[in-house]
This record gives C-alpha cells, structure tokens and sequence, in this order.
C-alpha cells in the first residue's frame, strides 16, 4: 500500500497508507489533512486542490484541463499538480506532497 506523505505550509506532516486507485485529494479528505478544499469534487474545475509533487515514482501527464487550472495560480511552481488528477498506484509508489499557503 503507497504511503503519502503531506507536508502542510508550516511544516506540519501527515503520513499516511493511501489505497491504489485513490486520488491524493481523496486521500487528503479520507485523513483529514488540512490544506485541500476540492471545492469541484475532483472535476479539475477549480484548482482549490493544488499541491507540489516533491517526490514520486511515475505521475500521469498534466492534461489540457489541468494545465488551464494550474496557469491560474499565481503561486504555481514546477512541481504544481492538482491532486485530484493525482491517482495513487503502483507506478507513483510512496508520494511526497507539499500544500500551498492557502488554496484560492
Ligand atoms: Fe477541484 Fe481538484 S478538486 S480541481
């Protein structure tokens, strides 16, 4: 079972066993980790979910819809990724991810 590790904005870290087919949003929501609104539900339509990959094995490439959302982040990096189109699986293995300040 991959194991996610968050990383809230003062440092704050959440370890925990995410099932493989999960998005790393819903594992947020499963843990209550704070730092994560998904406030679409996972639709890739509002970018309330955005994290930085900073470690992982193989992530899925950043689709037309999220790359529309993530270019409205002011604070996006190179690392941005909108953990709802994050799914958790044998090729991402253990993930690291750290949260924004404030999700907007
Ligand atoms: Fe809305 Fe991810 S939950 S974009």
């Amino acid at each position: 079972m991959p194991v996610v590790t968050f990383i809230e904005h003062d440092g704050t870290q959440h370890q925990v066993d995410a099932d493989e087919g999960m998005s790393v949003m819903e594992v947020a929501m499963k843990y209550d980790v704070p730092g994560i609104d998904a406030d679409c539900g996972g639709s890739a339509v509002c970018g309330t979910c955005h994290c930085f990959v900073e470690s992982s094995g193989e992530l899925s490439a950043v689709d037309p819809t999220e790359e529309s959302m993530l270019g409205l982040r002011p604070d996006r990096e190179s690392n941005s990724r909108l953990s709802c189109q994050l799914r958790v699986s044998e090729s991402t293995g253990d993930m690291t991810v750290r949260l924004p300040e404030f999700q907007m």
